[in-house]
């Protein structure tokens, strides 16, 4: 019995198998057990032999299962943990990698202009977008019947109030805020986003950036506006392009200029003037108006000032030769992705 049973218990696998080994052992009818019950029938003179035999027996059964047990706990430890080990594999699995996002193409050429205007001693501001008719048009010289106030070019949120409210058509309200609000002088841009009831085309969207500068300070004179133009559209735009003023109307400036870029292509070695004049359009310019600096308190015998606004997203388009500027706010990710560190 005893060497049939070393002999299963050094081939049980599983601690079920070893389990059942064990209890054929201590089992009422294994012969051990047999022997034990029958020992009072032995004679005494017997019993000490017999009894150190049954001893000597279990003894060598007990030291078996201890090896047994041991072994087995070790294989199923050894099981348990190649099998948890997959489990962390598993959970350590690399994630699926989620593309980084990347700033929009107008987002970044306003950085970049921002950047540039910081650099030759600006600071930036910042202007609410919902704004009064008083900030966007009054305080600006744009009288009541100014076909820019009509009702079809604006978004008002309260149109016909006394205290009417209006989405901002231009960046030029912050000219006034800063009036009101820092002291002289001011070397300040204004970024921001504007809105326009037009309807959308390839050069047009409803909401669009502007950036708006402002400079008052004594001796300001036309000239430094026109050198501030030149240093940054030569900045923006490279050493090759050229900036002119040409005489326009605005009511907040007098003079007042629009200023333009020359406009060229480059293919490999040879440029051209791209089309019609060769000059394009960037934006409005002049010096600020007597009547804009009485609104806000300021002596225009004491002080001058010059500003200017133009189209953010405009200036991107030109960077990148977009051809269509719905697809600025549509924001495909297609065109997301190639927008990703152009400027
Ligand atoms: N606010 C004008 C526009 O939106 C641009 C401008 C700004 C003109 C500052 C003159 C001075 O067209």
């Amino acid at each position: 019995f005893c060497d049939e049973v070393v002999e299963r218990l050094a081939s049980v696998k599983t601690s079920d198998e070893l389990t059942a080994a064990k209890e054929q052992i201590h089992a009422h009818t294994s012969p051990l057990a047999v022997i034990s019950k029958a020992m009072r029938n032995v004679p005494p003179d017997d019993r000490p032999r017999i009894g150190s035999a049954l001893h000597q027996a279990r003894a060598q059964l007990e030291a078996a299962i201890e090896v047994a047990e041991g072994r087995v706990g070790e294989q199923e430890l050894n099981a348990r943990l190649a099998a948890e080990r997959d489990d962390i594999a598993h959970y350590l699995h690399p994630g699926r990698l989620q593309g980084a996002g990347a700033l929009h193409l107008v987002t970044q050429t306003r950085m970049m202009l921002e950047d540039l205007f910081v650099g030759m001693g600006f600071i930036v501001a910042e202007g609410p977008e919902v704004e009064t008719e008083w900030h966007n048009f009054e305080a600006l010289n744009i009288p009541k019947f100014h076909p820019a106030r009509a009702n079809q070019d604006s978004f008002y949120l309260n149109y016909g109030d006394p205290e009417s409210t209006l989405l901002r058509t231009h960046t030029s309200p912050v000219q006034i805020r800063l009036m009101q609000t820092r002291q002289l002088p001011i070397y300040a841009v204004v970024p921001g986003r504007v809105y326009r009831r037009d309807t959308p085309d390839a050069r047009h969207t409803p909401a669009f950036h502007q950036l708006e500068a402002l400079v008052v300070d004594r001796g300001i004179t036309f000239a430094h506006l026109k050198a501030t133009i030149e240093a940054f559209t030569t900045a923006y735009f490279g050493p090759n392009i050229q900036a002119r003023l040409r005489p326009a109307y605005f009511p907040f400036t007098e003079p007042s200029a629009e200023f333009e870029i020359t406009c060229t292509v480059c293919e490999g070695e040879g440029c051209r003037t791209c089309s019609g004049t060769g000059w394009i359009e960037l934006g409005g310019s002049g010096m600020v108006h007597p009547k804009v600096f009485a609104h806000v308190g300021i002596d225009p015998e004491e002080y001058s000032g010059f500003a200017f606004g133009f189209g953010i997203d405009r200036l991107a388009q030109m960077k990148v030769a977009l051809g269509d500027m719905r697809i600025l706010p549509e924001n495909d990710l297609r065109v997301l992705a190639q927008m990703r560190g152009v400027l």
